[in-house]
């Protein structure tokens, strides 16, 4: 469980990238999507103990954030964005390096991190210097880390960017199986829609919306998204709006064109198309 209570990230050029943000966490699988620069990774590198709040508290499984700062770390494991690999070092001795780091023992880290790079399909390549590795290959390194530390929570920010689409099935796989509890960011609405029991939506570093994704879309109260030269919301040189089938149904093959409302519009209508005069 999270307990995120006022918290605001002001950055020392004045960028307010966390404005005021209240939100409580309890599921297993969390799924934070936001347009780029929304604050994900800002509120990530807070949560995961990387960067110090401006103002606000946090409390993660009853733990405060600056007070307990270090049994946080025992707790948690992270994949940060922009995470880079020690390129001499193989993804075998990245996740027994990590798991070391973490206090494990030597006869439980060989068989976590078998199992680890195993399931994410990795075990080829366990030997190979990372630097050798695609790039995409890399990133799985990560993901391997995080899924093998017995963490109580994991945060882990875009960690499918880049894999392929078969990578991508593996990593949501294992991070289903675990015990713990997620908390993922991704621009991906299908592995929104696929692994998270409950979605947060942060524009502005604000959170707009909260629920699990049959929850957000019944806001849209069966209206379908209808595309075309004139519309409520713009979005790039596309007009977008939200009418009854009734409605929609009087534009059809006059250059528009409709389907249902998914994820990706609850984006447009919270923040992420501008608005048509
Ligand atoms: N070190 C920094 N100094 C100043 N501003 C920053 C810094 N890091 C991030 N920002 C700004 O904070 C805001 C939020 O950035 P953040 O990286 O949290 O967004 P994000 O939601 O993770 O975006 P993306 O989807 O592109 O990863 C942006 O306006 C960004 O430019
Ligand atoms: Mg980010």
């Amino acid at each position: 469980m999270i307990e995120i209570r006022r918290l605001t990230k002001r950055y020392a050029d004045g960028t307010t990238a966390v404005s005021n943000l209240s939100l409580t966490l309890g599921k297993k699988i969390t799924g934070i999507l936001g347009r780029n620069g929304a604050g994900k990774t800002t509120t990530l590198r807070i949560l995961s103990t990387q960067m110090m709040p401006t103002s606000g508290t946090v409390r993660i499984n009853g733990l405060d954030l600056v007070k307990d700062v270090d049994r946080i770390r025992g707790i948690i494991a992270s994949i940060p964005q922009e995470a880079k690999v020690m390129g001499i070092a193989s993804p075998m001795e990245h996740v027994s390096m990590y798991l070391n780091a973490r206090g494990l023992e030597k006869d439980e880290i060989e068989g976590l991190a078998k199992g680890a790079l195993k399931e994410l399909n990795m075990w080829q390549v366990r030997d190979k210097p990372t630097a050798d590795l695609s790039g995409g290959m890399k990133r799985k390194v990560f993901v391997a880390m995080a899924i093998a530390s017995k963490a109580e929570i994991i945060f882990l920010d875009e960690p499918t960017t880049g894999l392929d689409p078969i990578s991508r099935l593996e990593v949501w796989s294992a991070i289903k199986k675990l015990d713990c509890d997620t908390v993922i960011t991704t621009h991906y609405m299908e592995e929104a829609k696929e692994l998270a029991d409950e979605v947060v939506l942060i524009d502005n570093g604000r959170c707009v919306a909260q629920g699990s994704v049959p929850e957000l879309l019944k806001s849209f109260n069966g209206k379908v998204r209808v595309e075309g030269p004139t519309g409520k919301y713009k979005v790039g040189g596309m007009r977008i709006s939200y009418l009854s089938a009734a409605e929609a149904r009087k534009f059809v093959g006059k250059g528009y064109y409709t389907r249902p409302a998914s994820l990706e519009d609850l984006l447009i209508v919270n923040g992420g198309g501008a608005i048509e005069d």
